[in-house]
């Protein structure tokens, strides 16, 4: 079956790809003392590696299935259900591999590896919530299986 996984082409980003993401890193880094909670701001640190630039997932994804087993797979973007959740119940995270332009700093329709990587890939670190996303990928899996309604992925989103 069609897992969506694609090459993240780390090699293909550019010079002005990698500042668009250091000015959101940063930007967004400032806003979190006093309003995220502290395991993320925990997993933060650890995505902290990814500070300079754009991470490179397979680097990336070694440090956090050392933590907590989990890895992060590159997509071209949104994925359907179904392969989301297959995904999460094997502990692969799917980001998506592009960036958006620097005109496009405050506001996104659609997520891109800053909002993927810099948005959800923290709590992942955290042994508890890594457990918890596997389970629910598990659960809508099963779900699907046995009933159909896609109640939990919805639910999710
Ligand atoms: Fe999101």
């Amino acid at each position: 079956m069609n897992d969506f996984v694609i090459d993240q082409g780390f090699d293909a980003y550019t010079d002005e790809d990698h500042a668009v993401w250091r000015t959101l890193f940063e930007r967004q880094s400032k806003l979190l003392p006093g309003r995220a909670a502290p395991e993320f701001v925990d997993g933060l640190k650890a995505l902290g590696v990814a500070a300079d630039g754009i991470p490179d997932f397979e680097a990336l994804s070694d440090i956090l299935e050392a933590a907590t087993g989990w890895r992060i797979v590159a997509v071209a973007g949104l994925v359907p259900d179904d392969v989301f959740f297959r995904h999460l119940a094997n502990r692969r995270f799917p980001v998506t591999n592009w960036i958006r332009q620097r005109a496009q700093l405050d506001y996104l329709q659609e997520p891109d590896v800053f909002h993927d990587c810099f948005g959800h890939v923290p709590m992942l670190f955290n042994p508890v919530f890594a457990d918890y996303m596997a389970a629910y990928g598990r659960g809508q899996t099963q779900a699907w299986r046995h009933r159909g309604p896609a109640l939990l992925a919805r639910l999710y989103w």
